[in-house]
């Protein structure tokens, strides 16, 4: 066909008449959410909306990759319309990819009026409870899908960890949870974006959930969570109540939070059908001046038995569970108040938890990722890791090299019980390896035979560089006056060993002694 540029131009006027009105912003005052133009309070009605890649896999074969919901235009067609019989306000999505082109899907929901809270990781870039850390890899992670996301205005806010940490056993990797938070923040507002809200969603563990929920909330507004997501399964069946469920008690908890609360996740399936029952609860009067709503867990029907709808190819089958909610999402009514009669009443951030048998987080959050720091630091190395060495190898490295090895690895060790953090412990795993490998290389007098590690090492000729040179004397003078610095002794040793500017900053870098992030 034959396009004339009149037609072109005509064409273009008509598809952009055809786009939705944008959907206003939601935004936060004191505890609640609101309409951004016209100060109504906005209540979440939320269905999770993401299939899982390890659908009828053994847990061995589980890929650890993702299907990334919101790019799929096609799926969002099919699935938008169910989505608004059930009154779905929000989605919520656990891992896009943020290289994707997400203008249709987006399109498509914003049409729906229907916003979007999404997780900032993906199965292969959290923060692990086990082996936390915060580092340059997760990062930039994080802040390439806050990058992709945050031109839409139906993004409703970000979760920067979900479930991290999940019981009393793992209360230090929420210090690594925290930071995200902080460095989320701090991202968005450095680049002059909309100020699109970071939290985090908990799961409900008796022992640490008053504690985890005052950590997130507490120290300094900069560092704490804009909104507190819930993951609860407490009202399991036809027999349970506000009481039995414990919801009461979980209301009277938040009463003074000063961040809006809301279930992240919630739909107990003990008892099949699930009947829903809580949803009554929470959209009315005992629960709205705490909660905002909530995220019914979740849209796909799969092997853990928590699906509204069957999928079958293109065809989509609604389940008695979808039936159920939508009758009760459709009675409810919750009463909305206006942001400009509201004075918020809870505006005290808490009191930090003490450690104790129940919590051991601390207060001082692990440093932000400076991915030119961890640069300029294997750029310094004589002895460098192969990028293709596998997580299994890194972790026999590093327990050779720190160990029988000899090499002190606190710099790129930290600890999140204790609040210690070494200098390149927020650089990513092959980086500190480079880092460890160079060091044993060093306190072998660059003997050639000890940059080998089973073919994962090899000799490179350090690149220095007037920019290195700074960025590394700004990280050694940033550290605390407490921290041992480098005698001239080292500093001679390291100078003959040749890559000097990394052999004293590391050696300033001694900051503490435990190997969180090691195994
Ligand atoms: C504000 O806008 C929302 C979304 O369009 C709407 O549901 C609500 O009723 C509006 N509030 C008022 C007071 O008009
Ligand atoms: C704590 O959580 C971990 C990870 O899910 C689990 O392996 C462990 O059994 C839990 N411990 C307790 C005491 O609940």
């Amino acid at each position: 066909m034959k396009v004339t540029v009149g037609s072109a131009l005509c064409a273009a006027f008509l598809f952009g008449s055809t786009i939705a009105a944008e959907l206003d912003p939601i935004v936060i005052k004191g505890n609640k959410f609101f309409y951004k133009t016209n100060g109504t309070q906005f209540f979440i009605k939320g269905v999770a909306y993401q299939e899982d890649t390890s659908r009828g896999k053994t847990l061995d074969e589980v890929p650890r990759e993702y299907i990334d919901p919101l790019a799929d235009a096609a799926g969002c067609k099919r699935d938008i319309p169910y989505l608004k019989e059930l009154g779905t306000n929000t989605i919520r999505v656990y891992s896009i990819d943020p290289t994707a082109d997400h203008d249709d899907c987006m399109e498509q929901l914003q049409e729906a009026g229907i916003y979007v809270v999404s997780d900032l990781s993906e199965p292969s870039l959290s923060i692990n409870r086990d082996s936390p850390a915060w580092n340059d890899a997760l990062y930039e992670r994080y802040t390439a899908v806050v990058d992709s996301l945050q031109k839409y205005p139906n993004v409703l806010g970000f979760f920067a960890g979900n479930e991290v940490t999940n019981n009393a056993t793992n209360t230090p990797a929420s210090a690594y949870v925290k930071a995200a938070v902080r460095d989320m923040k701090a991202y968005i507002k450095e680049k002059g974006y909309r100020s699109i809200p970071v939290g985090y969603a908990t799961n409900d563990d008796a022992d640490i959930r008053v504690p985890i929920a005052q950590y997130f909330n507490c120290d300094t507004e900069e560092d704490s969570i804009d909104f507190w997501g819930y993951n609860i399964y407490s009202w399991c069946g036809r027999d349970s109540s506000f009481q039995k469920s414990g919801y009461d008690v979980r209301t009277k908890e938040f009463e003074k939070y000063s961040k809006p609360v809301f279930f992240a996740e919630y739909g107990c399936n003990e008892v099949r059908p699930r009947e829903f029952g809580d949803v009554e609860a929470l959209y009315g009067s005992q629960m709205t001046s705490v909660w905002s709503g909530g995220i019914v867990y979740m849209y796909f029907e799969e092997e853990n038995k928590y699906g509204l709808v069957q999928l079958d190819g293109k065809s989509v089958t609604r389940l008695t569970d979808f039936k159920n909610l939508k009758s009760q999402i459709s009675k409810v009514k919750p009463k909305t108040i206006q942001a400009s009669s509201y004075t918020p009443s809870n505006t005290d951030l808490e009191e930090c938890p003490a450690a104790g048998k129940h919590w051991d987080a601390a207060v001082k959050l692990p440093p932000t990722p400076n991915e030119q720091l961890c640069k300029c630091m294997t750029q310094y190395a004589a002895c460098s890791a192969s990028t293709s060495v596998t997580s299994e190898a890194i972790a026999t490295h590093f327990s050779y090299i720190c160990g029988e090895g000899g090499v002190d690895c606190s710099p790129i060790s930290s600890n999140g019980a204790t609040g210690e953090y070494g200098l390149y412990s927020m650089c990513s795993p092959v980086e500190q390896l480079t880092w460890a490998m160079n060091q044993y290389f060093n306190d072998q007098d660059q003997d050639e035979t000890a940059c080998d590690f089973d073919g994962d090492a090899k000799i490179v000729s350090p690149k220095m560089s007037g920019t290195c040179d700074k960025v590394l004397d700004e990280a050694e003078s940033s550290l605390p006056d407490s921290t041992p610095k480098t005698t001239d002794s080292d500093k001679s040793a390291a100078t003959i060993n040749s890559p000097a500017k990394l052999g004293f900053a590391v050696l300033a870098a001694i900051i503490g002694s435990a190997f969180v992030t090691l195994a």
